[in-house]
């Protein structure tokens, strides 16, 4: 009898090993077993195992998300069993097995202890019972890093004792603190008080974007910094959740901050502010002996705060014109016989370093330290892309991968014109859970990546809750790819189910901001006989797509009749439906509404994403491209310029259509000759971005496509940034040509090169 209970045990359990467990990030082998822990919200420590502190706090956390009380008790009557053991693979890796008796936890470190608490506590689905289950897991990579600029913006240390919770959550180890840079000196150096006193405070902060003209500033004071006292408190508050603070001090370049406050250590010595907008300045640290004195003094005393192996000491972004025309710098380099400023930069970092190895502490920088030549013992963090790591694995040094296009979650998540301002740039969820720290890098050189790590750049990012947006659910992909093997991690659709299901209520029950950008409905273009057809469809499983029209003027209703009869035969699915159709018609007047596009779980409402639909007599009519855009900006093909969405300056990435060329044409093919008397193109002007205004735009006509004839030429309005037509026209054919410079002239943004061409709508009315 007993022999075919255990039978029946074993083969539940195998029968449900597939599933997926609500831990993030996956755990490497889960098993679920048909026993039950029943513990009615009390729970019992064998605390002579546990630190203190470190019981205090997961106490405290099981109390706050669960509600489940935690009493520390000894081994005899503890119902949490802990025992070290000294087989586990990997010093993280736990195992962990709740059975009808209770919880029993094998680890072999603190930091394995950690991550065994960390997993139980994402088990509780509620106060009382625990499905029975067995985990044993260990990491993929062994550096698993968040980077939080505080630079930019200033984040007060219970707002860091915060994100630090978040990121001990999903297991990763390292937080690299960027603290020093252009626009705030951040950490208190007690030799140096004018690095605070000074360099911590900016007199005004751009306003918008970067690249946005007329350039606006907010004139208010900012900064703050952190005492030394402080630094040690967070890093004490890391260290009992399991993670190392990096701290990272910026050398040669991003010193403005440094310089203002000292700027006998700069090459023209001349006094400039902290900087209060963005970008990569040519004012960076002197290498004269004097600067790299005060820096090694500046070390000595972060070396003394943060007990970190590792000291990050920048080296990205540190252009070469002060240097170049500056006779101290000049004199270093005869003095050590280097031949250019790339070698200099690597004098400066290999004296930098020799003294941070002088005091049993490692460097590591950005991938521009490999420039020159990489210092001896150096660990290089590859931002750029992946090559400099795998250039730097080659030379057998330690690498840690940050490649912008996997890695920075400063960028756009989602290219909806509703998301908040960012830097630019695109990586949505799924990309970043492609993320393999050890892509295209040969096997022998392999054991030289300790891992990955998600950057956060705060330019466009003044609050903690606008952190929280970039980081939540991107981090959860990251945390997964370091931390689950790549074979035993979900699907990408089987990772979205788990967000909605364990962890989006997780973070809306902490009120923590994030985004859903993931959840975001595709919306698809085709063209039909009557006109422009639309669907939603949802790419995720179980959920429905809908589309509603939103008047905000009802008099249009009554303007619009084909529109409302459409949507309510065609947008009635069933609630088993992921998608929803539109139908929207050509009108001869250009009438705008709104248009949201909603998924549903059961009826809950994931995500809403809203559209402006401008109306007019092209929307939905084909064109065609004698010039194809570019690749990367072509949403909607050969309905992108009569999709009824206008660009929306400013733009945000997909609506638009992105030409290389500096002539761009194209025909537009209304279907049958008709009478019209305005043409309007929309185009974008924002040099910031190597996107330039066209000159010039030529308009033809024809009947039949093969005969054309040359409208007036249509007006120019700079401000607004449109072409306009106004001519009394009969013609089924249009050929648009537009003409942009072949060149950007010197003093511009991307002198020499071809500007791009950014086009969107083409709107044609009565
Ligand atoms: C960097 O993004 N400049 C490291
Ligand atoms: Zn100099």
């Amino acid at each position: 009898m007993k022999f075919f209970f255990v039978l029946i045990l074993i083969v539940s359990a195998s029968q449900l090993a597939a599933q997926h467990s609500s831990i993030f990030p996956q755990p490497t082998n889960v098993e679920y077993t048909t026993e039950q822990f029943v513990f009615n919200g009390q729970l019992a420590l064998d605390s002579t195992k546990v630190p203190k502190k470190l019981f205090e706090y997961i106490q405290k956390s099981f109390g706050r998300i669960h509600a489940i009380h935690l009493e520390a008790s000894s081994a005899k009557n503890a119902n949490i069993q802990l025992q070290q053991v000294n087989t586990l693979v990997y010093t993280e890796g736990y195992q962990l097995s709740v059975t009808n008796s209770g919880i029993e936890i094998q680890y072999s470190s603190y930091q394995s202890l950690c991550n065994a608490f960390q997993s139980l506590n994402q088990l509780f689905q509620n106060q009382t019972k625990l499905a029975g289950i067995r985990i044993s897991d260990q990491p993929a990579f062994a550096y698993r890093g968040v980077h939080l600029d505080c630079s930019r913006h200033f984040f007060t240390i219970a707002e860091l004792e915060g994100f630090i919770d978040q990121i001990a959550r999903l297991k990763f180890n390292k937080f690299h603190w960027h603290l020093t840079d252009d626009q705030g000196w951040r950490i208190e150096i007690k030799k140096y008080p004018k690095l605070t006193t000074i360099g911590a405070w900016r007199d005004s902060t751009l306003i918008g974007h970067f690249s946005k003209q007329p350039i606006e500033y907010e004139h208010q004071k900012y900064g703050g910094f952190y005492t030394q006292e402080e630094a040690k408190e967070l890093i004490e508050y890391a260290r009992i959740r399991g993670i190392e603070i990096i701290p990272e001090i910026e050398m040669p370049g991003h010193a403005r901050a440094a310089l203002a406050a000292y700027p006998e250590l700069s090459c023209t010595e001349k006094q400039l502010p902290v900087v209060g907008t963005w970008g990569v300045f040519d004012d960076v640290f002197c290498s004269q002996e004097k600067t790299r004195t005060f820096l090694k003094d500046v070390l000595d005393e972060v070396i003394a705060i943060f007990p970190s192996q590792v000291i990050h000491i920048g080296g990205d972004e540190s252009p070469k014109v002060r240097w170049e025309a500056c006779p101290k710098c000049k004199a270093v380099m005869n003095e050590n016989q280097l031949h250019s400023t790339h070698e200099l930069q690597s004098f400066f970092i290999r004296d930098i370093e020799k003294h941070v190895n002088s005091k049993g502490r490692t460097i590591i920088g950005w991938d521009e330290i490999l420039e020159g030549g990489l210092a001896p013992n150096a660990q290089v963090m590859s931002w750029q892309g992946m090559e400099g790591g795998i250039a730097a694995a080659k030379q057998k040094h330690q690498v840690v991968m940050t490649p912008t296009s996997y890695c920075y979650l400063d960028y756009y998540q989602s290219g909806h014109p509703s998301e908040p301002l960012a830097i630019g740039g695109y990586l949505p969820l799924e990309k970043v859970y492609q993320f393999d720290p050890t892509k295209g890098i040969e096997n022998e050189y392999k054991r030289y990546i300790l891992g990955g790590q998600a950057n956060l750049w705060t330019e466009y990012l003044p609050t903690m809750s606008a952190v929280q947006y970039n980081l939540f659910p991107r981090l959860l992909a990251m945390s997964e790819v370091l931390w689950t093997k790549e074979d035993q991690r979900k699907s990408y659709p089987e990772f979205v189910q788990g967000l909605i299901k364990y962890q989006f209520p997780y973070y809306d029950s902490m009120n923590i901001n994030f985004s859903t950008a993931c959840l975001e409905p595709k919306l698809l273009f085709s063209k039909s006989e009557k006109g422009l057809m639309l669907e939603a469809v949802s790419n995720i499983e179980h959920t429905k797509a809908s589309i509603e029209l939103i008047f905000e003027n009802p008099a249009l209703i009554c303007e619009l009749p084909l529109i409302k009869a459409e949507t309510f035969s065609i947008g009635d699915y069933p609630d088993t439906s992921n998608h929803s159709k539109l139908l929207l018609y050509p009108l001869p007047i250009s009438a705008s509404f709104d248009l949201e596009v909603k998924v549903t779980k059961k009826g809950d409402l994931l995500r809403v994403n809203k559209y402006e639909i401008t109306t007019h007599l092209a929307l939905g009519k084909p064109i065609t491209f004698d010039t194809p855009p570019n690749e990367k900006y072509n949403a909607n093909g050969d309905l992108g310029l009569t999709d009824g969405i206008v660009g929306k300056k400013p733009w945000k990435g997909n609506q638009w259509l992105g030409f290389t060329e500096d002539t761009v044409r194209f025909r537009l093919d209304l279907g049958k000759k008709i009478k019209f008397g305005h043409v309007k193109l929309g185009y974008l002007n924002d040099p910031g971005s190597w996107i330039y205004a066209p000159e010039k735009c030529v308009i033809e006509v024809s009947k039949n496509g093969r005969k054309w004839k040359k409208t007036t030429v249509p007006d120019n309005d700079t401000l607004s940034e449109n072409f306009y037509l106004h001519e009394k026209l009969k013609a089924r054919h249009l050929r648009i040509t537009v003409i942009n410079k072949e060149k950007i002239p010197e003093g511009m943004t991307g002198a020499g090169f071809t500007p791009w061409t950014f086009l969107n709508e083409l709107i044609i009315t009565r």
